[in-house]
């Protein structure tokens, strides 16, 4: 692992002075400095990846159809989302362990989230434990949820969940459509490599004994619980008395339920398209879902942003928000804090183009209406 002093960021520092113009732009400067196990584990998807080389087109494929002749000298990306009112409706997506990318861990991707207006999920698998993420984030007047992958043994969970409560987490993103890590080829090659030597802080308590399964035979995951259903929704926001998100959510029926147990807002995402190949891209369901619960609470989404266009795309079909996942560790891994804040001021900064180049001045004017799919 790099030191702290060894750390330099790529090019000058500045991603603006060097040219980073868009998200994409960061990926070949990652991949290269990533390159190797922890690469393929960031960039991978399940099995043919067949869901994931599907993702970012997606969007693009519903096409917009923008108004002309629209005053839109007054426009403004501000949201309100479960009370909390958001300059932007970019939000950064929980991805594990960040001391990977950067000494600084998730303290560093926090700080570049703060300067760009950006909410940040800590993951449960995260680098730093949820009580100093929560102190960085309370000097930084920074708002940020915990996301929490159940373990078998629930009381496991609740030890770090007290913490980040006690830390000022505003809500839990309870992921759900993990109780298997599915066919990771690229990590499954690596033989786990980018796994090695990494320590959960959150999870001291499970062990770090390698796995005696030999990975062609490996399903579960000892840190993942595999009964996670929508008891557990409840269980969580009568424990706690915060929102509770529920992310993982590709179908009407399962978003109802998850509504009908008490989740304030549901996230559509097919993880990162890294658990189930085939399943379908984030863009072709999120109507279908909206279309259930959206009247009752907020949908967000990811899977692929990564374009203003994109997170367009998906208001006009009904989510209140969207997270970006990958793209955040491009950042990280590159620039540090400053590639983070890049990342979310080029997507806000793309959305604000798109809104005025389709007529919307407001969030709640992008609406289905201006897609071209379904017409
Ligand atoms: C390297 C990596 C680690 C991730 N770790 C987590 C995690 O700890 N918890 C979780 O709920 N989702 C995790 N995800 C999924 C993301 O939250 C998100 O759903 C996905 O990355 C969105 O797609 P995108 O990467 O195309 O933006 C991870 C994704 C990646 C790429």
């Amino acid at each position: 692992m790099r030191s702290m002093q060894a750390w330099l960021p790529v090019g000058s520092g500045d991603p603006g002075a060097d040219g980073i113009v868009s998200v994409g732009d960061l990926e070949r400067p990652a991949a290269e400095r990533l390159a190797g196990p922890i690469w393929d584990y960031v960039a991978g998807g399940a099995a043919d990846e067949r869901t994931l080389s599907a993702a970012t087109g997606a969007w693009a494929e519903h096409g917009l159809l923008p108004h002309s002749m629209r005053d839109v000298s007054g426009l403004t990306t501000t949201i309100t989302l479960l009370g909390r009112s958001l300059e932007h409706p970019v939000l950064l997506a929980p991805t594990a362990t960040h001391i990977r990318y950067h000494p600084g861990a998730e303290l560093e991707t926090l700080r570049g989230a703060e300067a760009a207006g950006g909410l940040l999920t800590l993951s449960s698998l995260g680098s730093v434990v949820p009580r100093s993420f929560g102190a960085t984030a309370a000097e930084l007047g920074a708002p940020w949820w915990m996301q929490v992958y159940l373990q078998r043994d629930r009381s496991g969970s609740y030890a770090y969940l007290d913490d980040a409560v006690a830390a000022g987490t505003e809500a839990l993103v309870l992921t759900v459509d993990t109780p298997s890590l599915g066919a990771r080829d690229r990590d499954r090659r690596d033989s786990f490599g980018a796994a090695q030597g990494v320590v959960f802080p959150t999870l001291a308590h499970v062990g770090g004994e390698p796995d005696p399964v030999p990975a062609h035979r490996r399903v579960w995951n000892p840190h993942l619980a595999n009964d996670v259903t929508e008891r557990d929704i409840g269980d969580l926001a009568e424990r706690y008395g915060l929102p509770v998100i529920v992310k993982g959510i590709l179908r009407a029926d399962d978003a109802r339920r998850a509504v009908d147990a008490g989740a304030a807002a549901v996230i559509v995402s097919n993880h990162g398209a890294r658990n189930l190949d085939t399943a379908p891209t984030t863009a072709r369901v999120l109507a279908s879902v909206v279309d259930e619960v959206a009247r009752e609470v907020p949908v967000l989404v990811d899977g692929g942003i990564r374009r203003g266009t994109d997170v367009a795309t998906a208001l006009c079909l009904g989510a209140s928000a969207v997270l970006v996942g990958r793209p955040l560790i491009w950042g990280l891994a590159t620039y540090g804090a400053a590639g983070v804040q890049h990342v979310v001021e080029i997507l806000r900064t793309e959305l604000e183009m798109a809104m005025a180049l389709t007529g919307a001045t407001s969030v709640a004017e992008l609406d289905r209406d201006l897609l071209l799919s379904g017409r």
